[in-house]
C-alpha cells in the first residue's frame, strides 16, 4: 500500500504533505495515469488524519490538473503532467552490440521495397492463404483443446509435445531416415533451429560452408554469429563438386549448410546420385552437414528423392532441419531438428535458455491436424496449385525475356540470370511500373549474383504472372537499348 510509507512532519500542514507525497508518487511512476486513488474516507483512516485534510489535498491537485474526479466512481490520476520535461532519454543506438547492429543492418524487411496493394509482387515465397483448409484447422483446434487443453496450456517440455515428436519421427522414417539413434526437438521454424544449432556449436570466426547463393535468413544468422562463410558456386545441377572438395580439403570447416531440394533461391533439386557424392565428400573430410529440407514435399517434377539424412544410415553426420512453413502454415512457426541424441540433448538446454519451449498450444493443434489426414490432402492440393503457376511462369519468361539461364524445378519460385543487366537497376525500373521481385544479391555471399533475380510465384495470380513478367521483359528491353 503506497500511502503507508508517508511520514508526517510538524512543520507543514497535513494536506500539503499529502499533496507533495502524491506528486512524488506520480513522478516516480508509482501512481499511473488513470490509476484510482483511495476514497477520502478510506485514506483518512489509513493515515489517521482528518478527512478534510485529504479532501483539500485532492481538490488542490484537481485544480492543478494532476487528479480528476468521476462522479460516483472516485478520484484518478490525470495524464501525467508532472513528468513532462524531465523524461529519461537513453540513446539505445549507441548501446547496441554487434548482434543487434548486424541483425538490423541485414534485416531485408526494413531495407527492401515493401509490398503494397497495387503492386504485382514476385517477392514472396510464403504460401497462398487460399490454400488453407480452415474447417479442418478449426476441427483440429477444438479437438486439441477439448482433449489436451489442460496440458497444452501449461508449461511443457523443451524438446516438444510428445505426440507431435512421435508423429514427426515416423514421418522421417517414411522419408527413408533411420531414427533409432536419433532424437527430435521442435523449434520455432527452421530459423530458430539454425540459430540454436549455431549457438551451441560455433564460435566467432569459425568457418561454415554453404551453397552460393543461399537462403538469405541463413546468411543473416551465420553473419550475426560472426562466422566465416564459405560459399560454393551453384551450377545447373546444384553445388559445384570440384570447388566443394577444394574447400573441404582446405580444412577446419565446422559445418556445411545445404538445401538439396528446391534450393532457395535457385529452386534446384539435387539429383539422387549427386546427393550421394556430396554426402561422401563431407564424410571424407569429417564436416557435418546441416540439411535444410524445408519444402521437399512440394516435389512435382520428379519422383521422390530421399533427403541426405537418409544416406547417413546409422550415422550422426547429418543434422536434418524440417519446417512446416512452406508446406503448411508459416504462422504456426513449427519446425524440427532430427539428429544425434547427444546433439539434441545440448540443443534442448540451449532452447530452454532461449524460450523454454515452442508453444504447446500450436504443437497440439498441429498434431491433431496432421493426424486427421488433412495434411496429405493439403500437400496434394498445394502441388497442383503451384504447378500451374510454375508452368505458366516458365512459358512467360521464355516469351517475354531472354534470360541467360532459368533455374528451378517448381515449388514456389524460379531463378533467372540476365546477361549484362543489374537486377537492382531493373527492380527500380519495374517498381515504377508496379512490379517488384527479389534481386539475387541478397542471397549471395559475395558479389556474384548481381545479374540474377528470384520470382516468387506463390502469392501472385495467373493473370499477374503474365502481366508482371511482360513488364519485366519490357523493362529489360529498355535497359538493353539504353546500353
Ligand atoms: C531455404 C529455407 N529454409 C527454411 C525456410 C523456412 O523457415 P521458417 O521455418 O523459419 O519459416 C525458408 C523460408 O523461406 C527457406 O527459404
Amino acid at each position: 500500500m503506497i500511502f503507508s510509507s508517508i511520514e508526517f512532519n510538524d512543520k507543514e500542514p497535513i494536506y500539503l504533505q499529502i499533496e507533495n507525497y502524491i506528486k512524488i508518487m506520480i513522478k516516480n511512476g508509482m501512481l499511473v495515469t488513470d490509476g484510482k486513488l483511495p476514497a477520502t474516507r478510506e485514506l483518512s483512516t489509513i493515515l489517521e488524519v482528518s478527512r478534510n485534510s485529504v479532501i483539500t489535498a485532492y481538490e488542490n491537485l484537481e485544480v492543478e490538473g494532476i487528479l480528476y474526479t468521476v462522479k460516483g466512481k472516485g478520484t484518478f490520476v490525470a495524464k501525467n503532467k508532472i513528468l513532462k520535461g524531465e523524461q529519461w532519454k537513453v540513446s539505445w543506438g549507441e548501446r547496441t552490440n554487434n548482434y543487434g547492429r548486424l541483425s538490423e543492418e541485414l534485416d531485408i524487411v526494413k531495407h527492401e521495397i515493401p509490398w503494397s496493394k497495387n503492386l504485382i509482387s514476385f517477392k514472396s515465397i510464403s504460401p497462398d492463404g487460399e490454400l488453407f483448409d480452415m474447417e479442418e484447422f478449426k476441427k483440429a483446434f477444438l479437438n486439441s483443446i477439448s482433449i489436451e487443453g489442460h496440458k497444452i496450456l501449461n508449461y511443457g517440455y523443451a524438446k516438444g509435445y510428445k505426440p507431435l515428436m512421435d508423429y514427426l519421427k515416423a514421418y522421417m522414417r517414411k522419408k527413408g531416415i533411420e531414427t533409432e539413434d536419433k532424437e527430435i526437438i521442435i523449434t520455432n521454424g527452421f530459423t530458430e533451429a539454425l540459430e540454436i544449432l549455431l549457438t551451441a556449436y560455433t564460435k566467432p570466426g569459425d568457418k561454415i560452408l554453404c551453397e552460393n547463393p543461399t537462403h538469405n535468413t541463413a546468411i543473416k544468422i551465420m553473419r550475426v554469429h560472426d562466422l566465416d562463410i564459405i560459399g560454393v558456386t551453384m551450377k545447373e545441377d546444384g553445388i559445384d563438386l570440384s570447388e566443394l572438395e577444394t574447400r573441404l580439403k582446405s580444412g577446419k570447416i565446422k559445418f556445411g549448410y545445404l538445401i538439396p531440394s528446391y534450393h532457395n533461391p535457385t529452386g534446384i533439386v539435387m539429383k539422387a546420385e549427386k546427393r550421394l557424392k556430396v554426402y561422401k565428400l563431407f564424410k571424407k573430410y569429417d564436416v557435418p552437414i546441416i540439411e535444410d529440407g524445408f519444402s521437399e514435399e512440394l516435389l512435382y517434377n520428379s519422383t521422390h528423392i530421399s533427403p541426405m539424412a537418409a544416406l547417413d544410415k546409422g550415422g550422426t553426420g547429418v543434422v536434418y532441419i524440417g519446417s512446416f512453413s512452406k508446406i503448411l502454415f508459416p504462422g504456426i512457426r513449427i519446425g524440427w531438428i532430427l539428429a544425434d541424441k547427444e546433439l539434441i540433448s545440448t540443443v534442448e538446454s540451449v532452447k530452454r535458455c532461449k524460450n523454454i519451449h515452442s508453444s504447446f498450444l500450436d504443437q497440439g493443434v498441429l498434431y491433431e491436424y496432421l493426424k486427421s489426414g488433412a495434411f496429405e490432402k493439403h500437400v496434394k492440393k498445394t502441388r497442383r496449385f503451384y504447378k500451374e503457376k510454375y508452368e505458366l511462369a516458365l512459358k512467360c519468361i521464355n516469351k517475354y525475356i531472354t534470360p541467360s539461364f532459368i533455374y528451378g524445378e517448381g515449388a514456389l519460385h524460379v531463378y533467372i540470370g540476365l546477361d549484362g543487366i543489374s537486377s537492382r537497376e531493373l527492380l527500380d525500373r519495374c517498381y515504377k511500373r508496379g512490379v517488384i521481385f527479389t534481386t539475387g544479391d541478397i542471397f549471395s555471399i559475395d558479389d556474384s549474383c548481381k545479374n540474377t533475380l528470384r520470382l516468387g510465384l506463390s502469392r501472385v495470380t495467373l493473370e499477374e504472372i503474365e502481366e508482371g513478367i511482360k513488364i519485366i521483359g519490357q523493362c529489360i528491353n529498355e535497359l538493353q537499348s539504353e546500353g
